[in-house]
């Protein structure tokens, strides 16, 4: 199968990172499930790509039925094993070249936020990790584990997806917290365009 042919998207993962995946293949005019293996988080995940449809329409990216559209091409369910043999392809981020990342991602998010509300999006469990791997490998002390996050996710705080990290994100903070970041992520890619 070629690129062209891929009409099935599956996103292994609905966490911090599959709603917004699966919300992007979707806006691209695939047909996208987006799998996870626990019912609350695939609860979160439906709500939060519902948020984000309406953040596109109230922000002029797209109309109300375009909105529809894109939502009727976006399912999640914990049926794995279905949708993994449906899919002509899996994946569990978007491959994008790194500077496309950094400016429309990363950049975009960190500039709307501080650093530390920044890990807190990301998942201290997430950093944590990254921190490992880099130190494992590099033994730069820059990567050196950070004793504030070991504690934090010791304590099974990770973030804005526990409700709490460094910040306090109770739930209807921290759909306030994202809804606020998307809109400004949003208006700023609306802004830079028109430069
Ligand atoms: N969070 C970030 O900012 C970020 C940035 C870049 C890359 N990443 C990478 O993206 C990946 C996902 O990160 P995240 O922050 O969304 O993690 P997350 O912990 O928020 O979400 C992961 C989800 O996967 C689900 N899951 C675990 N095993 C599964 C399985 N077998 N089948 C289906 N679902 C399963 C979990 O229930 C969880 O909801 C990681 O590899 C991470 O390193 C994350």
């Amino acid at each position: 199968m070629n690129v062209q042919e891929i009409r099935k998207v599956a996103v292994i993962g609905t966490g911090v990172m599959g709603p917004d995946i699966s919300l992007g293949f979707a806006m691209a005019g695939y047909e996208v499930t987006g799998v996870d293996i626990e019912a609350n988080i695939l609860d979160l995940a439906g709500k939060r790509i519902s948020v984000n449809c309406q953040l596109l329409v109230d922000e002029g990216i797209c109309s109300g039925t375009q909105a529809e559209e894109i939502k009727s091409r976006l399912s999640l369910t914990l049926d794995w094993d279905k949708v993994v043999a449906a899919a002509d392809y899996i994946t569990e981020a978007v491959p994008e070249d790194i500077d496309t990342v950094i400016k429309n991602g990363f950049g975009l998010r960190l500039s709307s936020v501080g650093p530390i509300q920044f890990v807190d999006m990301c998942g201290l469990d997430t950093i944590l990790n990254i921190q490992k791997y880099m130190y494992g490998i590099t033994k730069d002390p820059v990567y050196k584990p950070s004793r504030a996050i070991v504690e934090l996710v010791d304590k099974g705080d990770l973030g804005v997806k526990t409700g709490q990290g460094f910040y306090d994100h109770s739930e209807t903070a921290s759909e306030k917290f994202g809804e606020q970041t998307n809109r400004a992520i949003m208006r700023m890619r609306k802004a830079l365009k028109q430069v």
